[in-house]
């Protein structure tokens, strides 16, 4: 925790994608403040599982940050945010467009009283262009920024992954950037704004399918296991294809449950040896030398007579069993790892991709290590805050208040939300 030691950062990140950002930043030793509306992230109370407990959402979003609830809405939690922002090295916000602007804080502004301070931002699709108005949640920037088109079967719908790519892709891709304009900070004395558009991150993750969509002008994609033509203009969505130069494909094995699969890379250097293991059992002791199969072109060409042999083979294995006998001869290979698979994982657990916590409501639970093994900077996972947890510390310790001000301000609703006016 001691990489960005000394580095402390106003967040006001809600929901998944500033979250993410700020989580890994927090790992990596910063002082995060999540910013809260005094109603708190909208997450806390999202899927709860255990009544009146923070969400699951929520708590595996936001460990090792401090709360603070306040009211942006009242002159006097806009001053303690002003006291704030002039402490801060960063300023993080997911907001949807427009809402710092009607807080009175855009980005000039925020320059202007802080000019060292950088400041993050995500947006659905940035700050400029024709869709710079609209708001985002995960499976838009998929569908928006080419996930969803190349994802699942040629003949069948679209499909999202389950990977969160729109919100925890986009908000790696704003770490990176806050962390680049840090070091710019330094060096200059000066912050800047550093953007982030989920649709781009989108765009970013799926470059090899805009590889691909250029050479659709020279000619066809000779590895997709579906059609493709010269001309063709999309490209096309491709099941389990590798998405490489080398083929691979899931592989169904026993006793065909829904993650009994194992994921094989028929790489070029493999073939041979792949082929005089699995042969001899499907009754083709020459399959090494079946001109067939004799090299990569002629497996791209007969590449779902390939699968089907090696499903065959596949038959009487379970995933592991199957793995075990690939691994001896170097086939690059994987079991589809259910989430009970994961959780219970020696080799997940012992790289601590799957840790226990504590929390005042909801007792033990479980998170999602950090993946980033810094070795002078090892993370340690803490759980995430109450809502408004840190308020009277945060403003004791950073901003120096007494608390006769602290009094005074709380009395003036800077830290809670409005009264509700009936109407
Ligand atoms: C995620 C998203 C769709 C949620 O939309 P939403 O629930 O309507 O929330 P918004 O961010 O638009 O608005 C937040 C509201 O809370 C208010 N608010 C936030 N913090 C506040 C505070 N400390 N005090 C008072 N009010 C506060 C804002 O003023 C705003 O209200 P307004 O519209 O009256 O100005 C939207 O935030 C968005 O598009 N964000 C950018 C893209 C993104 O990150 N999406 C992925 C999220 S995982």
């Amino acid at each position: 925790m001691e990489a960005l030691k000394g580095v402390r950062i106003l967040d006001m990140t809600h929901v998944q994608a500033g979250p993410t950002c700020s989580q890994l930043l927090a790992w990596m030793g910063a002082d995060v403040i999540k910013f809260e509306n005094p109603q708190g992230d909208a997450t806390r109370g999202q899927l709860r599982d255990v009544p009146n407990a923070d969400s699951l959402y929520f708590t595996m979003l936001n460990c090792n940050k401090r709360s603070i609830t306040v009211n942006m809405k009242s002159p006097e939690g806009k001053s303690v945010f002003v006291d704030l922002l002039k402490k801060c090295d960063i300023i993080m916000e997911n907001f949807g467009p427009g809402v710092l602007d009607r807080f009175g804080f855009p980005w000039e502004k925020i320059h202007e009283l802080n000019p060292r301070i950088v400041m993050g931002s995500i947006k659905g699709f940035g700050s400029t262009g024709p869709y710079a108005d609209f708001k985002a949640y995960e499976n838009v920037a998929q569908a928006m920024g080419g996930a969803m088109s190349t994802t699942g079967m040629p003949d069948g719908p679209p499909f999202v992954t389950g990977a969160q790519i729109g919100d925890s892709g986009t908000g790696l891709h704003l770490a990176i950037g806050l962390l680049a304009a840090l070091h710019q900070r330094d060096r200059t004395g000066q912050g800047q704004y550093v953007e982030v558009a989920m649709m781009d991150g989108v765009m970013n993750l799926c470059r090899v399918k805009f590889r691909d969509h250029q050479r659709l002008t020279h000619g066809d994609l000779s590895e997709y296991s579906v059609p493709t033509y010269k001309g063709m203009g999309e490209v096309p969505r491709a099941g389990n294809d590798s998405g490489g130069g080398q083929l691979g494909n899931a592989i169904h094995c026993k006793p065909h449950g829904a993650n009994d699969w194992l994921y094989v890379v028929v790489q070029e250097a493999v073939w041979a040896g792949l082929a005089k293991r699995i042969g001899p059992e499907i009754g083709m002791p020459d399959l090494a030398s079946d001109p067939h199969f004799a090299h990569i072109g002629e497996r791209r060409k007969n590449q779902q007579l390939m699968w089907t042999l090696i499903n065959k083979f596949a038959e009487k294995y379970t995933k592991r069993e199957f793995m075990a006998i690939l691994n001896p001869l170097d086939v690059p290979c994987g079991p589809i790892m259910s989430t009970e698979d994961l959780a219970n994982d020696e080799h997940v657990r012992g790289r601590e991709m799957y840790v226990e916590l504590d929390h005042p409501q909801r007792g033990k639970w479980w998170n999602v290590g950090m993946p980033i093994k810094l070795s002078a900077s090892p993370a340690r996972i803490e759980r995430s805050p109450l809502l408004g947890e840190h308020t009277d510390e945060v403003l004791r310790e950073v901003l120096g208040y007494d608390a006769a001000r602290i009094g005074a301000l709380r009395q003036a609703g800077a830290f809670s939300a409005p009264p509700k006016t009936r109407g």
